[in-house]
């Protein structure tokens, strides 16, 4: 099944008077349960790829299919929507909120998407091996810890999609590895379709599948068999 389709897309940014392209005429389809990494040096467009093909930006030109919707038509409303119930994001700086717990910052997002069912939390914190810190406060986490705790936030909608932009940029190597494997078993038992945004050729061997961007162009395709 086809989560996701590119058509002879492109995205500029403007500033004033000035246009920028950054991604020139991608031609992309994400099937269900792939776990696509998206490579490339930096400023070849790999985040920008990330949020047009999550809805979080429009394309300039072409078509973005996710989810059957038509990201181009969809109101900001609509494209919340789908975001807050269909999609989980999780951001190389964790991006967790400084004054609230680890359960609390969990709990924040089960309510934003009006889930009831309290003890998903639990349950998620406990996937992640995070339930014993729940009471702990981000900065009194180590960075992959706080990640982990991201991941179990971006699981709490039950997604079908989650986006991972450098998830690991700033870990050491042994807690890196720790978040890839944990995104593996997403991959692998939970059945989640993954877009892995990364820097590291080390990571590849992760993924069913990666693509590598220069200039914002495709440049290569490559299915992987493990
Ligand atoms: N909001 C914006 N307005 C204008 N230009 C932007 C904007 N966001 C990104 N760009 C430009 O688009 C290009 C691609 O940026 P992008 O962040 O997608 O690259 P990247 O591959 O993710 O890089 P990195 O590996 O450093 O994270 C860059 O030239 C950048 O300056
Ligand atoms: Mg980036």
């Amino acid at each position: 099944m086809i989560l996701i389709e590119c058509r002879n897309m492109n995205k500029s940014y403007q500033n004033g008077q000035i246009e920028t392209p950054v991604l020139k005429d991608i031609n992309l389809v994400v099937n269900d349960n792939d776990f696509l990494g998206i490579t490339g040096p930096s400023g070849s467009g790999k985040t920008t790829l990330l949020y047009v093909l999550s809805g979080l930006e429009k394309p300039s030109d072409g078509e973005v299919i996710l989810l059957n919707q038509n990201v181009a038509q969809y109101n900001n409303q609509q494209m919340s929507n789908i975001r807050k119930n269909q999609i989980g994001f999780i951001f190389q700086f964790y991006n967790l909120i400084p004054n609230l717990t680890v359960r609390e910052n969990v709990m924040l997002a089960l309510v934003i998407a009006k889930g009831k069912d309290d003890s998903r939390v639990d349950q998620l914190l406990t996937m992640v091996g995070m339930a014993d810190y729940q009471n702990r406060y981000p900065n009194e986490l180590s960075g992959g810890m706080q990640q982990r705790v991201a991941i179990a936030r971006s699981l709490v909608n039950d997604p079908k999609i989650i986006f991972a932009d450098e998830p690991t940029g700033n870990l050491d190597t042994i807690n890196g590895n720790e978040i890839m494997n944990l995104l593996h078993r997403l991959h692998d038992e939970h059945k989640k379709t993954i877009v892995l945004v990364t820097h590291s050729d080390d990571y590849i061997k992760y993924c069913s599948r990666f693509i590598k961007l220069v200039d914002g162009k495709i440049v290569k395709d490559e299915v992987l068999s493990f």
